[in-house]
């Protein structure tokens, strides 16, 4: 994870990195920092652990400078302090680093640099990347030789013009993007101010010498020449809209979100002439595959029923991690990725798996620049905007909604109500759920088959934003073992079906508190699309209770990129 954000130019850059920074806070709020080129042509390297506000509190002046480079971090080794957040200087203090990904031979650098008498002062692997750059002085592109792993990073170098070096290594996105008398580099286009007209993207194995009269590029050590590509800079629709959290905002952006969906898959000529065709590729399919992680992955559950309940077609879901080479895949299966980001490391990895057998792959995927959508021969787009919070949840829906249109057997009437059903459960949501006065101390998510995964979803959302034990669980399956943890500290949240009633009188029976949740609109069969929303307010006005900001939530981040 980890955001890169800097600038190459004349005006403002401290203040514009900072700005950059900010957007990229949905990769990790750990810790920040940036360095800028003095009047006098040294580095200045200012950070803070925390996120960008605690950065912005330390940058008390903003002086003119020619080269500013910046970085959010999500800790992977080494503690959360001062001394490991980026940038990374050089024992000399010539170079300085800005670092997204993992060098996994970070123990060998270190023994090398320790024999040239080069000390190191921190537990990152970062800082072996300018100890290094300074070894290599004016080689700086053969820097591939050296590190092994998934890396991008960005360095400044005291001895050169004013100027920075990029390189990237693997699948993490680094881009490059041009305005007038400025040039940017960032882990996300969507950081690039609304000048930026062009940009060019690093490939794996690119290095680049990056400065405003000119760059230099070079692939495995090689020159090459790499072109700058038109940019449509992207509406960031960054504000609250009124809501005190983002994870508010995009809850109550799910009854848009719906009917946007519900009217593009049926109106739009390019989205129908995909749908066709991932008809064809299904009839033509044993087996298929649905490869994501957390709230995405629990929309793959949902579909996967869903696929063999009204195709009559195999379906499994796997969690991205857990799908290795060990499993059974051959080139007559479909694999459909689900992911929001789409820069997850886990679902990157199966890829490369489902490739290797050429598995044709379908992605749903919210954010249609991103490397998972670009490596899928088929995109269907979630249309949900930016989410921003760290916990998903327009776009779960939306997975889910993408999802059934693609398998077909549902009335177009019944998707088309979607929208209202979303704002009345809005409406309805805290009286659905109430929570009661004693704040539990365990919560149990319970249902039965596509409830039981809206369970898991539940589970998922309180735990992130409060903190709090929670678990979703099969309604038929407490009385295997989980019915001994209830007791009058505990609350089960029902999802209420018909098979479902002997687990309440069990948990009551216990002293354990219990809710019931009816569906809404039973006649409409996609009514569990809209089922999840009491849930994700009770994990909202719980955070809020107990004072967690949910739209960060201690040790996450919104994009996951390292295995
Ligand atoms: C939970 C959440 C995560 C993501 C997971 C996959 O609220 O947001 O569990 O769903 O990290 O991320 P994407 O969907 O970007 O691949």
């Amino acid at each position: 994870m980890c955001g890169i954000f800097g600038c190459l130019g004349k005006h403002n850059l401290i203040t514009q990195t900072l700005q950059g920074l900010r957007l990229l806070e949905y990769r990790g709020y750990d810790s920040a920092g940036i360095v800028y080129r003095t009047a006098q042509g040294k580095l200045r390297v200012i950070k803070a652990v925390g996120d960008i506000n605690q950065l912005t509190a330390r940058v008390k002046t903003r002086p003119a400078t020619s080269l500013c480079l910046g970085h959010t971090r999500w800790a992977t080794n080494g503690g959360v302090n001062l001394k490991n957040a980026h940038p990374q200087v050089s024992f000399n203090e010539q170079i300085a680093v800005v670092h997204n990904g993992i060098i996994e031979n970070y123990d060998a650098c270190r023994t090398k640099l320790q024999k040239k008498q080069i000390k190191l002062r921190t537990e990152v692997d970062t800082e072996v990347i300018p100890n290094i750059l300074y070894l290599l002085q004016h080689n700086k592109h053969k820097i591939h030789q050296y590190l092994r792993g998934q890396y991008v990073f960005a360095a400044a170098d005291t001895t050169t013009a004013p100027g920075f070096f990029v390189a990237k290594s693997g699948t993490l996105p680094l881009y490059l993007g041009r305005a007038k008398d400025t040039v940017y580099v960032s882990s996300d286009t969507m950081a690039f101010p609304a000048t930026v007209q062009q940009i060019i993207a690093l490939n794996d194995g690119d290095t680049g010498e990056i400065t405003l009269d000119g760059s230099k590029f070079y692939h495995l050590g090689q020159p090459i020449t790499k072109a700058w590509q038109a940019f449509t800079p992207l509406n960031k629709q960054t504000d609250k809209n009124g809501f005190a959290t983002y994870m508010a905002k995009e809850i109550n952006e799910i009854p848009d979100v719906l009917n946007r969906i519900t009217a593009a898959y049926q109106q739009d000529e390019t989205l129908l002439l995909h749908q066709r065709q991932f008809h064809r590729q299904l009839s033509q399919t044993d087996c298929v595959h649905l490869c994501a992680c957390g709230t995405s992955y629990h929309a793959a559950l949902i579909i996967a029923h869903l696929i063999e309940k009204h195709l009559h077609l195999r379906a499994i879901a796997h969690v991205s991690s857990e799908f290795t080479a060990d499993t059974l895949i051959d080139k007559r299966n479909l694999a459909i990725v689900i992911s929001q980001s789409g820069e997850t490391a886990d679902t990157l990895a199966c890829i490369s798996l489902l490739q290797a057998h050429r598995v044709p792959i379908v992605a749903l995927c919210n954010v249609t620049s991103s490397t998972i959508a670009g490596q899928s021969e088929l995109c269907f787009p979630l249309l949900c905007g930016p989410e921003i919070a760290v916990a998903s949840t327009k776009v779960f829906c939306a997975a889910l909604l993408v999802g059934c249109l693609l398998i077909n057997r549902f009335n177009p009437a019944d998707c088309a109500a979607l929208g209202q059903l979303a704002q009345t459960t809005l409406q309805q949501a805290r009286q659905l759920i109430h929570l009661p006065a004693n704040r539990p101390q365990k919560i149990f998510f319970i249902g039965k088959q596509i409830d039981y995964f809206l369970a898991l979803e539940s589970a998922l959302k309180v735990k992130e934003v409060t903190y709090t034990h929670c678990e979703g669980y099969p309604a038929n399956e407490l009385k295997h073992g989980p019915l001994s943890m209830i007791d009058q500290h505990s609350l089960a949240v029902v999802y209420q079906s018909d098979s479902t009633s002997n687990a309440v009188a069990e948990i009551t029976a216990r002293g354990g508190q219990v809710i019931t949740l009816p569906p809404l609109a039973p006649e409409n069969p996609l009514n569990f699309i809209t089922r999840i929303i009491p849930a994700q307010i009770m994990a909202l006005d719980m955070a809020e209770q107990l004072g967690i900001n949910p739209d960060k939530p201690r040790n996450l981040a919104k994009s996951v990129t390292v295995l």
